[in-house]
């Protein structure tokens, strides 16, 4: 039977939305026990990735305002976020970034000492608060370091969580997990959990994730009967580099970065001619996908067509001082110095908007479970985030979770039962069943053709026939799945048990994304339908929420917060 442990509260995932709420609880509950559970190395998360800057009004002086940003978020969501979600984000973010500043991150920073702020797409103005293009590294170590001087956590660095574990009545009970290190499988007790663990992008081949993202949390939650919401909205970021996907930040155009095509043409002045390259990503992606479907793409044998993203007018200096990761990354990985050649760059898988159902304060459905950043959904970005509210959400929901399970854990919720057949379930599953003999189909394979199926039936552009294939196709796969094979049998680092576990996740996921984006019929953000090509309010302006039901899954809508701003027509 598998050890048992007991914290306080476990936080799933140490990227920044985990992190941030972990020195929320220990700055506020005296002695709090927490576990920080993540299947990698603290600063593998992959927050560390972000690049561009994260998004606070921080110059009321110079003309910006918290109206501002909140309608350039609400518009830029294709009227789908909850504008009273945007206001409390709007809000909170400023006081973010300040607090960051007073633990210590080292801000990019204008001559006259003030925190330095770039363009980014869809804001109206400059509010991407930046550590050049490494914003994310620095936050990350800057939380790391608080928590540290607020008396750290217990790591459990490079645990998998295989289930959460919950009663009857849905109450949050413990994780199941499997200590990479030894092959020990244990139980993690705790009166409150938050699930932190970013979205599902490695559902895609093309994408800018970790090959570590791969929707855990999510799934997990799925499979304890709590809702996906929103999860046909799927963000392609206008550049990633050809050919891996690398992220090539929005930070580049925000500098003064042009696209062009086979022409040499800027081609945005086609499609948002006040904004150019600075529309949001839902507007430049679906416009860079018409550039190439109508052969104004550069076209390469065996690689995926593409445009340039030019920098070469910006000159070095800049680029050296605000753009140093972008300049090695293309030098290193292609070879390319952006100094003086224009790199190859295409829409790429970057974000989930959708994630699991919170309420504002980012609290689930089930008692004792909260979830914060990209897993979760707490309606801020509706059909389309703008660049720079990813990071500003993680520390603000990360907070605010924080805060929430402080409370929860003063009003001193007892350690509910836990069934020993829940956990004697999940030990039969993982070391009977997947580590037991038979299977013959490769977890790879299948994880490969899932990509594919993604790629070709959820990308920029999809219609309902090419969408019924994709489902077709995942549906075949979740089959094929039943009778996979773990070919490495032993308990030490097994990593051909964490990629078949991984992608079970991806296949649930797959389901309810493609399952949610065939019944939407309409174009909204990042959901554009060659079949359905306009916006419908009348019918869609309403959220998707997916439950698992047995064998199949429970589809309803849920209605959107609108508090401020009836939608309009969406115009750049
Ligand atoms: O382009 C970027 O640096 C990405 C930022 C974001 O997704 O918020």
């Amino acid at each position: 039977m598998a050890r048992e442990v007991i914290h306080d509260v476990l936080i799933l995932g140490s990227g920044l939305a985990g992190l941030r709420a972990a020195v929320e609880i220990a700055r506020r509950v005296e002695g709090a026990d927490i576990g920080l559970v993540s299947k990698v190395q603290l600063m593998r998360a992959h927050s560390v990735c972000a690049e561009g800057g994260t998004g606070a009004v921080l110059r009321e002086d110079l003309g910006d305002s918290l109206d501002l940003h909140a309608w350039d978020t609400v518009k830029g969501s294709d009227f789908l976020a909850d504008q009273d979600v945007v206001y409390r984000f709007v809000e909170q973010s400023p006081k973010e970034i300040h607090q960051l500043d007073r633990w210590g991150l080292p801000w990019s920073r204008t001559e006259d000492g003030h925190i330095l702020q770039r363009d980014f797409g869809g804001h109206s103005y400059p509010r991407a608060t930046m550590a050049a293009d490494k914003t994310g590294f620095f936050e990350m170590q800057t939380l790391y370091d608080t928590l540290q001087q607020h008396g750290g956590c217990a790591r459990y660095d490079e645990v998998f969580a295989s289930r959460i574990l919950v009663n009857d009545e849905g109450r949050f009970l413990g994780l199941s997990v499997i200590d990479m290190a030894s092959g020990e499988m244990l139980t993690l007790r705790g009166r409150a959990l938050l699930i932190a663990t970013g979205g599902a992008g490695t559902l895609y081949g093309f994408t800018t994730y970790s090959d570590t993202v791969s929707g855990d949390g999510l799934a997990m939650a799925y499979r304890a009967g709590l809702a996906l919401e929103d999860t046909e909205f799927i963000q392609f970021h206008p550049t990633g580099l050809i050919p891996s996907g690398i992220l090539m930040t929005e930070g580049c155009r925000g500098e003064g970065g042009y696209l062009r095509n086979n022409q040499g043409e800027r081609f945005m002045q086609h499609y948002a001619a006040s904004k150019m390259e600075l529309a949001p990503r839902d507007i430049i992606s679906r416009a860079m996908m018409t550039e190439i479907l109508e052969g104004r793409g550069f076209h390469q044998d065996g690689e995926l067509d593409h445009l340039q993203l030019d920098m070469t007018h910006l000159g070095a200096e800049r680029i050296h001082q605000r753009l140093p990761l972008i300049r090695e990354v293309a030098m290193k990985f292609i070879g390319m110095d952006p100094v003086d050649t224009p790199v190859p760059v295409r829409p790429v898988a970057h974000y989930s908007m959708g994630g699991i159902e919170t309420d504002i304060d980012g609290a689930c459905t089930a008692p004792g479970i909260w979830a914060a950043g990209e897993a979760a959904c707490v309606s801020l970005h509706g059909a389309n985030r703008l660049g720079t509210n990813s990071t500003a959400e993680c520390l603000v929901w990360g907070a605010i979770c924080g805060e929430k399970i402080a409370g929860f854990l003063g009003e001193e919720p007892g350690l509910p039962d836990l069934p020993a057949d829940l956990v004697a379930a999940e030990e039969s599953r993982i070391f009977e069943g997947l580590l037991g003999p038979g299977g013959s189909a490769s977890p790879f394979e299948i994880r490969h053709q899932l990509r594919d199926a993604m790629d070709q039936h959820l990308g920029v552009y999809r219609d309902g026939a090419s969408m019924q294939q994709g489902l077709d196709k995942v549906r075949e796969l979740k089959a094929a799945f039943k009778d996979v094979q773990v070919e490495d049998k032993s308990r030490v680092y097994n990593t051909n048990l964490v990629r078949a576990l991984e992608l079970e996740n991806l296949l649930d996921l797959a389901e309810v994304a493609v399952a949610s984006a065939l019944a939407r019929e309409e174009s909204r953000g990042a959901h554009a339908r060659t079949d359905f090509p306009d916006r419908d309010d009348d019918n869609w302006l309403k959220h998707t929420l997916v439950r698992q039901a047995g064998d199949g899954l429970d589809i309803r809508y849920k209605p959107v917060a609108i508090t401020h701003w009836e939608p309009v027509e969406r115009k750049y």
